[in-house]
């Protein structure tokens, strides 16, 4: 890809508002002025930060934008992850925390780019049949988070594939609401969780991400 993921996380951050997306250049919030424990998006976006970093090596070894073959390849992986995500949407302790979760979720948006592109549909078992709250909630952060690299990555599919939002590209176009607000209001549901949900979802988020890899692997044949 063109992007490398420094220039992309620069120039996406400039577009998306900083206290969403880097709580390093923001002002800290009233609970790490105050010496209380940090936010949970804050904690989720240190502690997995390694994860992320490993996405983009898996990315760049499996080189999805080489032509549409090894694109579809990438779209099986977001397919079935996006339907180990959505398997949780029905939760309604997750719903509770996050109200909004109907607009969210990018499932039938992979399955009809992999019509597009004349792949097959994976029918693999799914990841998520045993997973509740807290940890649905890591698992929502790492697609959600998902959206914003995802941005990088859907003018990559247009530029050298020729993909759109209508054809072959959907599950990495932007949300209707827009890519930076539906994250403010993401991150905001994260925030308002109390303290003692934050170590499951950010183990959440660590299978979520080690899930994520998984399906690059075997779907990329790294
Ligand atoms: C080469 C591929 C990727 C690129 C270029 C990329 C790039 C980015 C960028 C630029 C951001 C915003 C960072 C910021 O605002 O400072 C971001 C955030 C994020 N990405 Fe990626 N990403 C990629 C792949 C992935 C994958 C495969 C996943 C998970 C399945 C993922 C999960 C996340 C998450 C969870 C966040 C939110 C981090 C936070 O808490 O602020 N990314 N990514």
């Amino acid at each position: 890809m063109t992007a490398s993921p420094t220039s992309a996380a620069s120039t996406l951050a400039a577009n998306v508002p900083a206290a969403a997306t880097d709580p390093s250049t923001a002002a800290p919030p009233a609970s790490a002025a105050s010496g209380a424990a940090p936010v949970l998006s804050q904690r989720l976006r240190t502690e997995t930060a390694t994860q992320h970093e490993r996405m983009h090596t898996l990315m760049a070894e499996g080189k999805p934008f080489a032509d549409r073959e090894a694109y579809a390849r990438f779209v099986a992986a977001q397919y079935e992850f996006q339907r180990d995500v959505e398997h949780l949407f029905a939760a309604p302790e997750l719903r509770a925390a996050v109200p909004d979760i109907d607009m969210r979720g990018r499932q039938s948006a992979s399955q009809a780019d992999l019509a597009d592109l004349g792949a097959a549909v994976p029918t693999g078992p799914l990841a998520t049949q045993h997973i509740g709250m807290p940890e649905a909630l890591g698992w929502l952060y790492v697609s959600e988070g998902s959206t914003l690299g995802a941005a990088f990555l859907f003018k990559e599919a247009q530029s050298a594939l020729g993909l759109t939002a209508d054809f072959g590209a959907r599950n990495l176009a932007a949300y209707p609401e827009g890519r930076a607000r539906a994250w403010k209001q993401f991150v905001a549901a994260l925030d308002a969780t109390p303290p003692d949900v934050h170590d499951g979802a950010i183990a959440g988020a660590n299978a979520a991400y080690d899930r994520f890899g998984a399906l690059l692997r075997h779907h990329f044949d790294l």
